[in-house]
């Protein structure tokens, strides 16, 4: 399973990516604006930094606006992934952007059906919110299942369902070991998240143990 962080800040981007733990990188309007400054030069270093596909989402709701923003965002870098939302609109360019080569993200994705259809438009990630179901009741975890068993059942045919399952609005760790558990191809994680999976008491409490014991030998390495 791919991880992606879910961010646009450059501190936490070159933290994790330092650790080798990084596939790609998503953001989208609302987390270029928590950052501030100009988020054109913050979109060019995060596709310096990161090699694997970063996710740029348009602003436009109407189909020429998007095409226009998703050329311009690809000129950011070569792994620019254009993001457009989930709307008549939105997969109409997708449809287009595919033809001409650039990857497309289709985001807000609440249902099997739109993800079948977001597929269907040859998007190269489908990105479902399960922790948006969460927040209203829904097991949004159930969304991911029905989604990877519909684009399993066509896996060996034609290449209609090639999309590449992206869970996105993920809230804590259980959510990333459940998307591995069904498979989902991609985790794109909010920096809290992916630093919470790297601790644990006993690694700490191990640790510590194992320094104060070395210092009585009152030797170096
Ligand atoms: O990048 C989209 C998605 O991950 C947003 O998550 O926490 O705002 O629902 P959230």
């Amino acid at each position: 399973m791919k991880i992606f962080l879910d961010t646009a800040n450059l501190e936490s981007i070159r933290k994790f990516n330092d650790m080798g733990l990084l596939d790609g990188i998503t953001t989208n309007p609302s987390l270029m604006s928590k950052e501030g400054g100009n988020p054109k030069d913050i979109m060019e270093e995060i596709t310096k930094i990161i090699k694997g596909d970063v996710s740029l989402e348009v602003v436009s709701t109407e189909y020429s606006g998007m095409i226009e923003e998703g050329k311009r965002l690809r000129q950011y870098g070569k792994n620019v992934v254009v993001k457009v939302p989930m709307t008549p609109d939105g997969l109409k360019a997708c449809k287009h952007l595919t033809s001409e080569g650039i990857p497309v993200n289709v985001t807000l994705i609440f249902s099997p059906n739109q993800a079948l259809l977001a597929a269907k438009s040859g998007a190269k990630y489908i990105s479902p919110f399960i922790g948006r179901l969460d927040d209203i009741g829904k097991d949004g975890m159930n969304l991911i299942r029905d989604i990877k068993k519909i684009f399993d059942n066509y896996k060996d045919e034609d290449d209609d369902f090639k999309a590449q399952i992206l869970v996105a609005s993920i809230r804590h760790p259980i959510h990333v070991i459940d998307a591995a558990k069904i498979g989902a191809h991609v985790v794109t994680l909010p920096p809290a998240v992916l630093d919470k999976m790297l601790q644990h008491p006993l690694t700490d409490i191990g640790l510590e143990n194992f320094l104060s014991d070395w210092k009585k030998l009152k030797a170096g390495i």
